[in-house]
């Protein structure tokens, strides 16, 4: 939380080099250069000093503020930030080691390809906060929020576990919303009150608060 970042300088690229990384593996003619890898399976040793799987997914978890802080305040979880930009993985987990967080790791992955690596009802919280807009109808399949990702969502989750998502963008909301209720996977409820959200907030939530851009809060509960 009292991380002094300036330890850490960002990387010159940290904008999207190539947006086909958020197309599924399969639906590609040509693998470009640095799409992120497949993981059929994953050794958690690898990623948590204890060895054991995740509890908690940070999806498209950019520059891992949330990621951190939440792996700090929560010891006794696992915290996987999974992001489909490697400058940004690179960067979290060399701030992750430096800080000797052994809680948190960031995984350079796509969750366009699904989570196999995951197990079924082995996951207890995931955050979904500030996806990419894609605001183009043809950029719709970009979108990470689809059917198959929230079957995937509703597949890893405990059947007490929480999807968290935010997006200050009132269209994606609605979109949201809508692929929410069409699955009937989640219900979902907006909150209002910080007293019941989080304490601690991501990089995009701070931006969005410092322009006063108004932001949407959701709390959606496997069915
Ligand atoms: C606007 S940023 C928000 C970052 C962070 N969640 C926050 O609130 O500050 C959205 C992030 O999601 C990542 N992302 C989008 N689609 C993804 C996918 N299919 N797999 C993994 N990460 C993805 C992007 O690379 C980007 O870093």
């Amino acid at each position: 939380m009292d991380i002094d970042y300036h330890k850490y300088p960002f990387p010159r690229v940290r904008h999207h080099t190539n947006s086909q990384i958020y197309i599924p593996h399969h639906e590609l003619h040509v693998i470009p250069n640095g799409y992120p890898p497949l993981r059929p399976s994953i050794d958690w040793t690898e990623c948590f000093t204890n060895g054991s799987a995740p509890q908690v997914l940070d999806i498209g978890c950019g520059w891992g503020k949330f990621l951190i802080d939440f792996a700090e305040l929560n010891p006794q979880l696992n915290v996987l930030g999974i992001e489909a930009r490697s400058s940004a993985v690179t960067w979290i987990n060399g701030v992750i080691q430096g800080e000797n967080i052994t809680n948190a790791h960031a995984l350079f992955y796509s969750v366009a390809n699904k989570l196999p690596f995951i197990a079924d009802q082995s996951v207890s919280h995931i955050f979904y906060f500030f996806p990419d807009p894609w605001f183009k109808k043809r950029h719709n399949k970009r979108r990470a929020f689809n059917p198959l990702f929230l079957q995937e969502c509703h597949r890893v989750l405990q059947s007490t576990g929480t999807l968290y998502v935010m997006t200050d963008v009132p269209e994606v909301d609605q979109y949201q919303c809508e692929l929410l209720d069409s699955t009937g996977l989640f219900t979902h409820t907006p909150v209002t009150n910080d007293s019941d959200w989080f304490t601690i907030k991501t990089d995009q939530e701070l931006f969005s608060i410092e322009k006063g851009i108004p932001y949407v809060r959701r709390v959606c509960k496997k069915r």
